[in-house]
């Protein structure tokens, strides 16, 4: 039995303002909060990221000019026509992993500015890392974990290769509690690095791959720790990306469903410099 994402319905713009500390303490709460009930523009939803941003600890935020943002429709994918309701079109991932060594990406402020569909397609499911994490492992294998890092090679957009490191186990950036990150769009890519900083045996190393396997499957299989949002225009969705994987099913027509998001960051690229962000923001 999946969860339903808790969503706080409001009467107008100036609700929805008076509402912030409650919409952050539902989102920390639950890892993720929806708001219904107003039309945002893509400039109000920036000015909402920020003045979240300023009571949660987040960039963007009013501090300084930086924002990231981003608008999908999914219609670079081109399964999308012929994919069903409960079908992901975009498979289950954490996000942004390889920016873990730089700043760490903890939440969206996402905006379906169109959801021209049946409300059943396009779904947007989440997982919490943290709960499978202390679920689907022992003791001894949770310490094994805390010791590993890992490591996958890609090909950029711009032709490099790029080799990316993560520590398996990371504290949240708030409640400081433990879960797993790891690239489940590059698993079969993904090769332990460093156990305890030293080289790993082939032993550790099959160990490794077996754990990593046990948590794809239980981010893929469990229905019960799964959270859906079924959408409805105009919904803003508020979360927290560096715990919850998420996946998106079909049955729409990309020219029916597209949403505006921000990302946000724990620090922006005014505070850390130009030398510290993801090599990916450089063109690397
Ligand atoms: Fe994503």
């Amino acid at each position: 039995m999946s969860i339903n994402v808790n969503l706080i319905e409001v009467s107008s713009k100036e609700d929805l303002y008076s509402r912030l500390n409650e919409i952050l303490d539902v989102q920390t709460k639950n890892s993720i909060v929806g708001i219904r009930g107003v039309r945002l523009t893509e400039e109000e939803q920036l000015q909402l990221a920020r003045d979240l941003g300023d009571i949660a600890g987040w960039f963007p935020n009013n501090t300084d000019k930086f924002n990231h943002k981003y608008i999908e429709n999914h219609s670079a994918n081109p399964s999308v026509g012929a994919s069903s309701n409960n079908e992901l079109i975009l498979s289950w991932h954490l996000e942004r992993v390889d920016y873990d060594e730089y700043l760490l990406l903890v939440a969206g402020v996402w905006n379906m500015r169109l959801f021209n569909c049946d409300p059943e397609s396009g779904k947007t499911y989440f997982i919490d890392s943290r709960k499978v994490f202390q679920k689907i492992y022992n003791e001894d294998e949770k310490n094994f974990l805390r010791g590993c890092k890992a490591y996958w090679t890609e090909q950029t957009p711009s032709g490099n290769t790029r080799t990316n490191y993560v520590k398996i186990v990371q504290p949240h950036w708030k409640t400081e509690e433990e879960q797993i990150r790891v690239e489940l769009h590059h698993m079969a890519a993904i090769k332990l690095y460093k156990i305890n900083d030293n080289d790993p045996t082939s032993e550790e190393a099959a160990a490794f791959e077996s754990l990593m396997k046990r948590f794809s499957q239980e981010i893929a299989n469990n229905e019960d720790l799964r959270i859906i949002h079924k959408w409805k225009e105009g919904d803003i969705l508020i979360p927290d990306l560096f715990s919850l994987a998420h996946a998106v099913t079909g049955g729409f027509d990309p020219k029916d469903r597209e949403f505006t998001g921000y990302w946000c960051y724990t620090a922006s690229p005014s505070s850390v410099g130009e030398d510290n962000v993801p090599p990916s923001w450089r063109g690397e």
